[in-house]
């Protein structure tokens, strides 16, 4: 019975319309297209075995949108007007996931080695920057601050900012406001938590919304790490680009690591994902100083 039935068509078997939008296949000819944009907006590289994956990630696109296919879903983003559909997709697609105090080590480091000296120039009135590339809601960029309001409590007061940019949107828009669930907030450590988040009740219910002295140290900005170029003027002692240029394919990850190179001001320190490497020609300009953490040369 089963077997008879699976050699059916699905539209003669008279199914609830969910389920015979679920039974919507991703074809590799639709994939590969996907792939491009992917490709060509955001450097993302998307293989053929990915199909479960992009298929659940956008089937509910396809569902909002009434269409029956990825076909005509690839001809609706790939179309002049379809601009807002294809920044939808690219969101839709890329993986946001971060947690306060990821990869504890790098912290660790920035607290005793890298912040110190820096902490001593903004005293005497230098300026200081930070960026956080690839922050995803900002979990990343607000534990920096707090190791920085750790080392110096009156930050606010001096030059010191960090940047923090995301090419997604949403997740810049989650920075900016500042307010993470009881579930995040059960993640972070007690002190940071108590000293740096208030609980507030709001009609989405119980949220921690970060203090106002751990925001003024953080500006968000979206911002496309594989754009042509990037509208950044000043330098930056520090970069945190972490488990960003893994989705990348191996061209525009050179090339970004280049770019990293050339907006770090010397000694800049550079802190990769936990399975990325450098790559290309910085690979020479950068030396370990820890794990995936790199001092640009200055020699
Ligand atoms: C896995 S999260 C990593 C977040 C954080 N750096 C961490 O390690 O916890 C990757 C982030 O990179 C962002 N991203 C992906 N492609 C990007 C691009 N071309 N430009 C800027 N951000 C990008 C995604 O939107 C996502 O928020």
């Amino acid at each position: 019975m089963s077997a008879n039935l699976a050699r059916q068509p699905s539209h003669s078997l008279n199914l609830p319309t969910r389920l015979m939008k679920d039974a919507i296949p991703l074809h590799d000819a639709d994939l590969q297209r996907i792939a491009r944009i992917l490709d060509q907006d955001a450097g993302i590289f998307v293989s053929m075995e990915k199909n479960s994956l992009v298929h659940s990630r956008l089937i509910k696109i396809l569902r909002t949108l009434n269409l029956s296919s990825f076909k005509e879903y690839c001809d609706l983003v790939e179309a002049p007007a379809g601009k807002e559909l294809r920044r939808e997709m690219l969101m839709a697609l890329t993986t946001n996931l971060t947690r306060f105090f990821r990869e504890a080590h790098h912290f660790e480091h920035l607290l005793k080695e890298a912040l110190p000296p820096l902490i001593a120039k903004a005293k005497l009135g230098e300026r200081i920057r930070i960026w956080s590339a690839g922050c995803s809601n900002g979990q990343e960029p607000y534990s920096i601050a707090a190791i920085i309001l750790s080392l110096l409590p009156e930050a606010n007061n001096y030059d010191i900012k960090i940047l923090a940019s995301d090419i997604d949107c949403n997740m810049v828009a989650h920075g900016r406001i500042g307010m993470y669930s009881e579930e995040i907030a059960e993640k972070m450590p007690d002190n940071l938590r108590n000293k740096h988040f208030q609980k507030v009740t709001t009609e989405n219910g119980i949220q921690y919304a970060a203090s106002e002295r751990l925001k003024k140290l953080v500006s968000f900005r979206e911002l496309n790490l594989n754009a042509v170029s990037w509208p950044m003027r000043g330098k930056f002692q520090i970069i945190f680009c972490r488990n960003v240029v893994i989705y990348f394919n191996a061209e525009t990850q050179k090339t970004l690591w280049n770019n990293f190179r050339d907006m770090l001001c010397g000694p800049g320190y550079l802190y990769i994902g936990h399975s990325e490497r450098l790559s290309g020609q910085s690979v020479d300009k950068f030396e370990s100083v820890g794990t995936t953490t790199y001092r640009l040369k200055t020699h």
